[in-house]
């Protein structure tokens, strides 16, 4: 967010708390959402005569008071009465991390069954006593009741370390925003082909080599050529540092999850001890992101190695669980290695599956010697699950399915709800992301517990967790800036009750939240103002045109013409019926101050919008609810993105076959399709295209093949030109996927990707 933005909101949360003359109401600050909030009369005052009680014996609590001390004891302005916050444990308290909250003129009550439960009462009061307060109101807190308590027993938030590394202090920040939302899971990844950042005594090759990289990928994987930064980097966590933050943690009721990646993403591990790998090497620290065929072959050695690192890693890590990876691990090099092989054989596995799910067991064997429980990615579910693992469903929500109906724990981080390294707003100024798009209302949105399982089965829904990915964010101020937002959204999905889930209302809740961490300096993202532009093609020929921002708050204004919008542009009330081509360009504005980046939609009107399309050929999954209006809505694919609600993607060997039905035969003059190219994510343009047209459904063919010629392999549209010198009302259009990607391109070897839009006719 700019500064100008940033005051703005600043100006109208003080003109919001002044009207509102004292404290704001906990239903308009707390997040997540406590499950029960009565609003009473007046506000509980802190001063310096405030005193806090503890029962005797118990020492956790004394750190809860100093808490709060800490953070009122510099606040306090003088004041004549004195009055008291009671934190009381109560064994027969219903929740073991629930709590409740009675605050009023004369005190504050707070019972929990637990010390945690104490501790998120805690979290509560300090975030009605800072959110979207003005300073001089920090000592004050709204009088009320306040009954709360999680949905799931698991509310996590993932760090992946290793593509960029993080400093301690960033670390002990990040906990701190997990304790504000209560969270209670920190699943530290700490491993990866680009580096591995934790202190292992016995192999120092670790600290030396495999912390290390000569230099980093700059730009998107996908580009060619690849470029690089040329300067090495890396680091490592020491053992004392682990201890430092497992016990920061620990004092915010936080268990950490050291995640140790095998057998796949192992390339640093093998720069530093190339004799774990199937072949010679050598090996060097990945310097580009990406899925790695070098992997730990089965060997003796190799289960000693990482026997001896878990050991060191378990004498650092109290909680009862290891995450040992397991996803992305091709098989590759096992299927070439005699000695890989020869496992197989003498352990009766029927195919490399086998011998990965031989890999885990032994490994939860020795996990489970020590006393741990293993976690890991939905690939181990491939070649049979380990007999007690707990499964983390990522690529989608189908392993979660698949192993809770065998019985074994679960917890639910699909990519399409869960991966905060997605951009989370459709705007060419969003900084460069993996890809994906998931905006704050979709991460809202998500349920996790799937709708297939029976009451039984969901049980072994633990809860959810938001991963971070940190190939595309190397600082600080970038893991603010995508992770914290969604963070809170999450946080709503995994502690608050699922009927009273409701957007608006937590992003008007949200609002003085991301208030409160901007005036603390914390880049978090506010997209709110953001708007998404959609449109769809009307029988009608008319394209309507939707514009929204998820808070629904401020006013739209737009021009047609290409020009920025102004304060005193067309105000947006309703869906617009627009006949002609428009350069559309909106955004919002509150008090005549525009609030968010202008977003923009070029449409071009022609003879297909609204025309009955039907596919004899499915796109792929995610593609199906934009196909097929996104083809014939006169909005065309973006130029540098394949990833933006346009370009309809068809996955190995599917092919584009559409038949359009215009309704009622129309002189035509030519057909113009747009495919995307870019090898580096395995999409191609075709090599050539058909079209046919007709009066009735029977066809002719009037062109074909016409050739694709793409000459350069490097990124870029296709836009191909078919003269139709018919009247017609039929056109039916088949584009074949170019096949198999050729050999030393990315992904050689595997099925092409064809992505197309829009389909034009004029
Ligand atoms: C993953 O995103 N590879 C678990």
């Amino acid at each position: 967010m700019n500064k100008h933005l940033l005051l703005l909101l600043l100006a109208s949360y003080s003109v919001l708390t002044t009207f509102a003359q004292g404290p704001a109401a906990a239903a308009d600050i707390l997040i997540p959402k406590p499950t029960k909030i009565e609003a009473g009369e007046g506000y509980f005052t802190w001063t310096p005569g405030t005193e806090i009680s503890i029962p005797k014996n118990a020492r956790d609590l004394v750190a809860h008071s100093q808490l709060l001390k800490a953070f009122w004891g510099t606040n306090t302005p003088p004041a004549a009465t004195s009055n008291r916050i009671n934190l009381k444990l109560d064994s027969k308290f219903p929740s073991s991390e629930g709590y409740r909250l009675s605050i009023s003129a004369s005190g504050i009550d707070l019972t929990a069954a637990t010390p945690a439960g104490l501790f998120y009462g805690i979290q509560s009061l300090l975030q009605l006593a800072t959110a979207g307060r003005e300073s001089n109101t920090l000592t004050k807190i709204a009088a009320a009741v306040i009954q709360d308590q999680p949905r799931f027993g698991y509310r996590g938030m993932h760090l992946d370390v290793s593509r960029h590394f993080f400093p301690v202090a960033f670390i002990k920040e990040y906990l701190d925003m997990l304790a504000t939302y209560k969270f209670n899971y920190f699943h530290w990844h700490l491993t990866d082909d680009q580096g591995w950042r934790i202190e292992i005594k016995r192999y120092p090759k670790l600290q030396q080599v495999a912390a290390w990289r000569e230099e980093t990928l700059q730009g998107h994987a996908r580009n060619q050529p690849a470029r690089y930064d040329g300067r090495a980097y890396g680091g490592f966590y020491t053992q004392s540092e682990v201890r430092e933050i497992v016990k920061y943690a620990q004092e915010r009721y936080i268990t950490i999850i050291p995640e140790i990646e095998m057998p796949g993403h192992s390339v640093a591990v093998l720069a530093a001890y190339p004799e774990l790998a199937c072949t010679d090497g050598p090996f060097k620290v990945a310097t580009k992101w990406g899925v790695f065929e070098d992997v730990f072959c089965p060997k003796e050695e190799t289960f000693t190695f990482l026997e001896n690192v878990l050991s060191e890693v378990i004498a650092l890590f109290p909680g009862k669980y290891i995450h040992i990876g397991g996803d992305e691990c091709p098989k590759t090099r096992w299927k070439e290695s005699s000695l890989a092989q020869a496992v197989m054989k003498t352990n009766n596995l029927a195919d490399e599956d086998e011998l990965q799910s031989y890999f885990i067991r032994r490994i939860e064997a020795f996990l489970q010697s020590k006393g741990k429980r293993l976690m890991g990615w939905d690939e181990i579910l491939e070649g049979g699950l380990a007999p007690n693992a707990t499964v983390m469903s990522w690529r989608g929500i189908q392993g979660g399915i698949d192993a809770a109906r065998q019985g074994h724990d679960v917890v639910m981080t699909p990519t399409q709800y869960c991966y905060f390294d997605y951009y989370q707003a459709d705007n060419a100024l969003e900084p460069l992301a993996i890809g994906g798009m998931l905006p704050i209302e979709k991460v809202y949105s998500y349920e996790p517990i799937p709708a297939e399982l029976t009451p039984q089965e969901s049980r072994h829904i633990l809860g959810a967790q938001g991963n971070v990915w940190t190939e595309y964010i190397a600082d600080p101020a970038d893991v603010q800036y995508m992770a914290y937002a969604r963070m809170m959204a999450l946080s709503e999905v995994v502690w608050s009750d699922p009927t009273q889930k409701e957007f608006r209302g937590f992003a008007q809740r949200l609002a003085p939240q991301l208030n409160h961490w901007q005036q603390q300096g914390i880049n978090v993202a506010n997209r709110l103002f953001d708007l998404s532009c959609s449109s769809r093609g009307l029988p009608s020929g008319g394209i309507e045109v939707t514009l929204k921002n998820p808070i629904g708050n401020g006013e739209i204004r737009y021009e047609l013409d290409g020009r920025d919008p102004k304060p005193n542009s067309p105000l947006y009330q309703e869906a617009m019926l627009l006949e002609e081509s428009a350069l559309l360009r909106a955004t919002t504005f509150v008090d005549g101050k525009q609030v968010a980046p202008v977003a923009w939609m070029d449409i071009y009107h022609h003879l297909g919008i609204g025309a009955k399309l039907s596919l004899s050929q499915a796109p792929a999954n995610r593609y199906l609810s934009l196909a097929p209006n996104a083809l014939l809505n006169g909005v065309r694919g973006r130029n540098n993105r394949f990833d933006d609600q346009e370009w309809i993607g068809f996955d190995q060997g599917h092919n584009l076959v559409a038949l359009i039905d215009m309704g009622t035969s129309k002189p035509l003059q030519y057909l113009q399709l747009r495919f995307f190219h870019q090898p580096g994510a395995w999409i191609y343009a075709p090599k050539q295209i058909e079209v046919y047209w007709a009066e009735d459904e029977a066809g002719q063919q009037i062109s074909g093949p016409v050739r694709m010629d793409i000459n350069s392999p490097l990124d870029q549209v296709a836009t191909v030109r078919v003269p139709l010198p018919k009247t017609t009302r039929f056109l039916r259009i088949l584009v074949p996927n170019a096949g198999q990607i050729p050999a030393g391109q990315p992904g050689a070897g595997n099925g092409a990707w064809l992505f197309v839009d829009e389909i034009e006719i004029h």
